[in-house]
């Protein structure tokens, strides 16, 4: 299988300023794996919940790691110096029959979150889902996540379904899922006014809307003087 992200490699690694914190972009790799455990160990387990791996344990960073190289899917890591601060990533699984779907995970750690970093990483999988060809996007998440359906909903995520008592914390107590979903066939076709791919909720930048991307690196130009 080819990486679904090999059309976007070019624009990573990625630097964008939020709120005067200097952070850089990158797909995932075996260089994220001590860094990544940092990260997940630091997050408190409630935000874990919604995942359906581990990533606070070594073996399972191991397997990601080798997932993303062999492009069973795509994760974009947000770095801040030498700290992983969140990451997103968009899968679509393996099985022929839902290769229009495709799951996205985004999670920003507790100290960089409200700058707008968890809404950067989502734009930037939901375009590599749409360019990949995915019709229905998901994303799971437990009910007490005011921060992730408020930025799912906005971006006009609904909600399709929930999964009864499906985690149980460390406490033994048991949580509901809440499964959104995004359905492109209900949505206005936004494209990028540069690169033309399709995207969640163009940004303008002197009246073109752009994909985050290209919205990033023109206002790079424009920062730099070009
Ligand atoms: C969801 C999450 C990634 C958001 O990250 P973030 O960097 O704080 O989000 P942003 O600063 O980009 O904010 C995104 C939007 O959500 C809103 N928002 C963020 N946190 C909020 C909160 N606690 N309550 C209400 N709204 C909130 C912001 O106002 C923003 O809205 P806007 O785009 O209309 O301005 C983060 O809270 C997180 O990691 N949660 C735990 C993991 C999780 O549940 N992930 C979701 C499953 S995929």
């Amino acid at each position: 299988m080819t990486t679904e992200a090999s059309k976007r490699d070019r624009h990573f690694p990625l630097p964008l300023t939020l709120q005067s914190r200097p952070l850089v972009f990158r797909p995932m790799d075996a260089g994220c794996r001590d860094a990544m455990l940092d990260f997940a160990r630091a997050l408190p387990e409630q935000d874990l919940l919604f995942l359906d791996r581990d990533i606070a344990r070594a073996t399972v960073i191991d397997a990601w790691v080798e997932d993303v190289s062999h492009g069973k899917f795509v994760t974009i890591v947000a770095w801040q110096d030498d700290k992983i601060v969140g990451y997103a990533t968009m899968d679509r699984g393996d099985a022929r029959w839902t290769q229009h779907v495709a799951e996205l995970r985004v999670v920003v750690s507790e100290t960089c979150r409200g700058i707008g970093l968890g809404r950067w990483l989502l734009e930037l999988v939901f375009e590599m889902a749409l360019e990949a060809g995915a019709t229905k996007i998901v994303a799971r998440m437990t009910p007490d996540q005011a921060g992730a359906r408020t930025m799912f909903q906005r971006l006009g995520f609904e909600q399709e379904a929930v999964l009864r008592d499906h985690a149980l914390d460390a406490n033994g107590l048991a949580h509901d899922l809440l499964v959104l979903s995004f359905h492109t066939s209900q949505h206005p076709d936004n494209r990028c006014g540069s690169c033309g791919v399709s995207v969640l909720a163009p940004l303008s930048l002197e009246g073109t809307r752009l994909c985050s991307l290209c919205y990033e690196l023109r206002y790079e130009e424009l920062g730099s003087g070009d």
